[in-house]
């Protein structure tokens, strides 16, 4: 297993590219399943979730290709229905999103009950009612979730969600891409990735109003044609080095970022002490003076994303004061804690609330990698840490960072990775 070796005290300067959105090309990828024609994705990320989501595509007979500018061709012309296997599922939560794809296009599938990240309970209820309210039929048996058709198209329905679940609104997307007349889906999560896979869907020759709002009406269509869509930046990617950069007092201009993608993290870091704003080529991050402790509560989108929360605790062990960081969307999602601490932070856990209390300095320890935020959020704290921080278990990081000790090191930062 790799580890990562870091020596802290560098300033995070220069420049940094972000990747395209994992989170934006895992639903996509599973789209291409909707279609008889090629879908091309460009800017998709080199991570091992997307390496993951590909191999269930070969399962599924769909063929892979990839070409120039991260260009991924995905041809499932010749694709046949089969279980998404427990071998596969249980690496990626996000597997998940398989189930409406196969469903509709083969009018049955047999998908395992999701894995991924531990943290927390993560049920999939609102995928499998949204899936029922369009006239699916779903049973559970031996660890495996049994979907299927009871006509021979599923139906336009109004689908609520009763929280706005990312996942659960793809899900819908999908399912009433190829249903037969118009889905409303009511409180659907408002996120960019969300919107991107709608506008794929779009690309694909789906009719979508109101993407990004909380009320989204999709009118089905019989088939989807060959399609080209350009993934948008990873928006936790560029969070996670406007924090690097944060946490180390230096400049980094984020290429490829938005600024509105990341909804309130911008007046949250301004709050913080950091120094935030568009430039022509994606963000600009700066940090010249002392940090300020504010107080955050992880919320869906535009909200503060959970995505970020163990990045920003991590920024917070070394402002001075005290903040108080609250989880509303993942229960549990506070693994870092322990080994935020063993670095040397100040911070005490109440129910689904961190209290943070600003140290003057963090000292190098050997940490684990718990899940994939978590371990970015070591990595930023060892990058401010004294002496040298060993982070154990990193293939947590590299499902979802593409090359993050590379661009680190490019951008000052002292990171060797020891591969066993
Ligand atoms: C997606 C992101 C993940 C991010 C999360 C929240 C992907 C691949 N992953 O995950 O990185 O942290 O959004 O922004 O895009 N819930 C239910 N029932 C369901 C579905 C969800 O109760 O059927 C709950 C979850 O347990 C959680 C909350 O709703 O408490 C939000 O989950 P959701 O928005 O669905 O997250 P994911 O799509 O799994």
């Amino acid at each position: 297993m790799d580890r990562l070796i870091i020596r802290g005290g560098r300033r995070i300067e220069g420049s940094v590219q972000v990747s395209g959105a994992k989170n934006a090309a895992l639903p996509q990828i599973a789209t291409a399943l909707l279609s008889s024609e090629p879908l091309e994705l460009t800017n998709i990320p080199a991570v091992a979730d997307v390496d993951t989501m590909l191999a269930m595509m070969r399962e599924f007979g769909v063929v892979v290709s990839r070409g120039p500018g991260r260009l991924l061709t995905l041809d499932a012309s010749r694709a046949r229905n089969s279980d998404a296997p427990y071998d596969l599922v249980r690496r990626m939560r996000a597997s998940i999103l398989v189930l409406a794809p196969l469903l509709v296009r083969f009018g049955s599938a047999r998908v395992s009950m999701p894995g991924g990240c531990a943290i927390g309970a993560r049920p999939i209820d609102l995928h499998l009612k949204a899936l029922q309210t369009l006239g699916a039929e779903v049973s559970m048996d031996s660890g495996y979730i049994h979907a299927r058709l009871k006509e021979d198209r599923l139906r336009g329905g109004r689908v609520v969600l009763s929280s706005p679940s990312v996942g659960a609104t793809e899900t819908a997307l999908m399912a009433a891409s190829l249903a037969r007349g118009e889905t409303e889906i009511l409180n659907a999560a408002r996120d960019p990735e969300v919107c991107d896979l709608a506008h794929c869907l779009v690309a694909m020759g789906v009719h979508i109003e109101g993407a990004g709002t909380h009320r989204v009406l999709i009118n089905g269509v019989e088939k989807l044609r060959r399609a080209r869509h350009d993934l948008i930046s990873d928006r936790i990617e560029a969070g996670t080095y406007a924090i690097a950069a944060a946490i180390t007092g230096g400049n980094l201009e984020i290429l490829g970022a938005h600024l509105e993608h990341l909804g309130t993290v911008g007046a949250i870091l301004e709050n913080a002490g950091v120094a935030i704003w568009p430039t022509d080529r994606g963000l600009m991050v700066s940090r010249s003076g002392p940090l300020r402790s504010v107080d955050v509560t992880t919320e869906a989108y535009p909200g503060f994303p959970s995505d970020l929360q163990a990045q920003f605790m991590a920024l917070m062990t070394i402002a001075p004061g005290a903040s108080v960081i609250r989880e509303t969307v993942f229960e549990g999602r506070f693994m870092h804690v322990p080994e935020l601490n063993r670095l040397g932070a100040n911070i005490s856990l109440q129910g689904s609330a961190a209290l943070v209390r600003g140290v003057e300095r963090l000292h190098g320890a050997e940490v684990m990698a718990t899940d994939l935020r978590a371990s970015v959020s070591l990595v930023l704290a060892a990058l401010v840490a004294e002496g040298q921080t060993t982070v154990h278990r990193i293939y947590h990081l590299d499902r979802g960072y593409e090359s993050l000790d590379h661009k680190l090191v490019q951008c000052g930062a002292d990171i060797h990775r020891v591969s066993e």
